[in-house]
């Protein structure tokens, strides 16, 4: 697990597009796992302005989201499918229908779930994902307790998880939905390359675990310290609890340009 602490957004964003942009520069038909939240906006803006500069085209991609809120009629701003084109993906050259989230809305959800696992399989895996961190440990909604091999399914979500989203419904607790379908622990695992964003000191305690806890189902994040690849980027606030800041400080200050992420 690499650890990368940077300044502000702008720079985790650009860092975050650069791994992108190099990976859809050698695959054009790439395969990108997409977070909604707060967390990954500084890398779609990066995007789309690289987008708008000519540098980038997402025409042969493909994307997936990692969640989606149960019950959220189609049209309602904050259903995650919706919610991604607003932050991304209707402001760039994605072909229609190329991006896909879990059906929120579907009657059969476990078949539905079963579909969106299939989904994935079929376009060959996912390639690069881009994670955010809840408070509480959570990626994608793998609430507390979720077992690190689960796959794409029902999910209820903690109180935590409701109140921190509530900022999306005018701060109304009651607005927010109760149940989600995610992508499993074993689901995002087999993605090729995670990028995991934290910024803000209420991710601290979440990200101290992650980086430097044990692995548990009681912060389900730590299950991506078995991932042969994934990059964390943080900002100080995010990273102040770390007990090996400055090591990482320091790897990151003398690594080799050609590395890359
Ligand atoms: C959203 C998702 C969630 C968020 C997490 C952090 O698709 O998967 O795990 O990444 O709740 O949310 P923000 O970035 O809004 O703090």
């Amino acid at each position: 697990m690499e650890v990368i602490i940077l300044p502000d957004p702008g720079r985790i964003g650009s860092l975050a597009a650069d791994a992108i942009t190099a990976l859809i520069a050698r695959k054009p038909d790439a395969v990108l796992g997409l977070a909604t939240g707060s967390s990954p906006l500084a890398v779609y803006d990066e995007l789309v302005s690289r987008y708008e500069a000519g540098q980038i085209s997402f025409r042969q991609a493909r994307g997936f989201t990692l969640d989606e809120y149960v019950g959220l009629p189609a049209d309602h701003p904050e259903r995650y499918r919706n919610v991604i084109d607003t932050a991304f993906a209707a402001r760039v050259d994605f072909a229609p229908g190329a991006v896909r989230g879990p059906d929120g809305l579907a009657d059969d959800i476990p078949a539905a779930c079963a579909a969106y696992e299939a989904a994935i399989r079929d376009a060959g895996g996912v390639d690069l994902q881009i994670l955010g961190i809840g408070t509480d440990g959570h990626i994608a909604f793998n609430e507390p307790g979720s077992s690190l091999a689960s796959r794409t399914r029902i999910k209820t979500l903690t109180r935590q998880t409701r109140v921190d989203n509530a900022r999306f419904f005018g701060g109304d607790l009651d607005q927010v939905p109760t149940h989600c379908l995610t992508q499993g622990l074993g689901t995002i695992m087999e993605a090729r390359h995670l990028i995991l964003i934290a910024m803000g000191r209420s991710k601290a305690e979440a990200v101290h675990h992650l980086v430097e806890g044990a692995v548990s189902a009681m912060w389900p994040a730590t299950v991506l310290q078995m991932h042969p690849h994934v990059t964390v980027l943080l900002d100080d606030a995010a990273a102040q609890r770390l007990q090996l800041v400055d090591y990482y400080r320091e790897t990151y200050r003398a690594k080799p340009a050609w590395q890359g992420i």
